[in-house]
């Protein structure tokens, strides 16, 4: 089985040395278009190999799609990321440009894959592959979620002082400052949040969860990779060995939620088929209404790149 990872800047090195250390692919083929680069990455990572202990292969490519042909998963990470001041949204002018490019290129040769969005504006760019695709919806996914649910649970277990692993929730909405962590959702072993922490210290864990790329862009002056590298790959992993795992996907709502043809955060069954269901909870009014207020900000760009005239 083959993946690939388009883009080997900070995020898409990340995710390939991630899915190659998880020994579950014959093959990750990286691609960019920077000459020398991929090919340079995958023989570092292929050299750590015999130190990591893994069987997967790493192939470069410098802009050659034929060798991505027939990969089963796709992740694209091109694009430029955003520096401190800028909002993932003012990325589009660039970044749609690239990921229709790259998209179009990828299902020449792996017409099956499952696309796997990174590049921001999340939700956009994932409306745009959709698109350039002509994927049917489950074929076509964004990861913000993961990441963003990691955040939030990272920022309660420090807060606990327990284990990351103890601590369960879910986040839905766009990748943005509007995204919706679910309190109700939010539990640590079993135990609900609001019986461990009180009021004020969760508004701040959640309005820190909003702003968390931005408060990495503001200590390095780029935006993360560890943490994003490391949700693809487990989205990549959830896919390759059909896990059926439950994780906060942008996907395109069909009637969920009550809307339709919007790409959002929301939480799917992720197996070999790629989204293989959208769940729908059961939100109050205020949730729904959170909800509603991320879901217009993502149309709001949705509507930008429209106006872009690029499909
Ligand atoms: P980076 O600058 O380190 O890497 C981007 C790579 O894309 C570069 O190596 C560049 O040469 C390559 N590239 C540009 N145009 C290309 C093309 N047409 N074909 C192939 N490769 C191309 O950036 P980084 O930090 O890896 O971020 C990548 C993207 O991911 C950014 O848009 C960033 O905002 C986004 N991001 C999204 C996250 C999420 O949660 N969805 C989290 C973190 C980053
Ligand atoms: C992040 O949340 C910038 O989307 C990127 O780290």
């Amino acid at each position: 089985m083959k993946v690939t990872v388009v883009g080997v800047g900070n995020v898409g090195a990340t995710c390939a040395q991630m899915v190659a250390g998880k020994n579950i692919v014959q093959e990750v083929v990286l691609l960019d278009i920077k000459p020398g680069m991929p090919e340079g990455k995958s023989l570092d990572l292929w050299e750590a190999a015999p130190i990591n202990l893994y069987d997967t292969r790493l192939t470069g490519s410098t802009n050659d799609y034929s060798k991505t042909k027939d990969s089963e998963v796709v992740v694209i990470t091109s694009g430029l990321p955003r520096k401190p001041g800028m909002s993932r949204d003012d990325l589009i002018s660039v970044n749609a440009g690239i990921v229709k490019g790259v998209t179009e290129n990828i299902v020449k040769y792996s017409p099956k894959a499952k696309l796997i969005i990174v590049s921001n504006p999340l939700d956009v760019m994932t409306y745009v592959a959709s698109l350039a695709s002509k994927f049917p919806d489950n074929q076509v996914m964004g990861m913000a979620g993961v990441l963003d649910t990691a955040r939030y649970c990272s920022f309660i277990a420090e807060e606990l002082g327990v284990s990351p692993r103890d601590v369960q929730a879910l986040l839905l909405g766009g990748h943005g400052d509007s995204m919706v962590p679910l309190l109700r959702y939010t539990t640590v072993a079993g135990i609900p949040v609001t019986d461990l922490i009180d009021s004020e210290k969760l508004n701040a864990i959640i309005e820190r969860t909003k702003k968390g790329g931005g408060e990495l862009v503001n200590l390095m002056g780029t935006s993360a990779w560890y943490a994003p590298g490391s949700a693809a790959a487990q989205m990549v992993e959830a896919i390759v060995m059909d896990q059926k795992r439950v994780f906060p996907v942008c996907a395109k709502l069909n009637g969920e939620y009550g809307m339709k043809g919007i790409f959002l955060g929301v939480p799917v069954i992720l197996g070999k088929n790629g989204v293989e269901k959208v769940i729908e909870v059961k939100l109050n009014k205020e949730e729904k209404a959170m909800l509603d207020t991320s879901a217009d900000a993502v149309e709001k760009v949705m509507a930008v790149f429209d106006g872009m005239n690029l499909m």
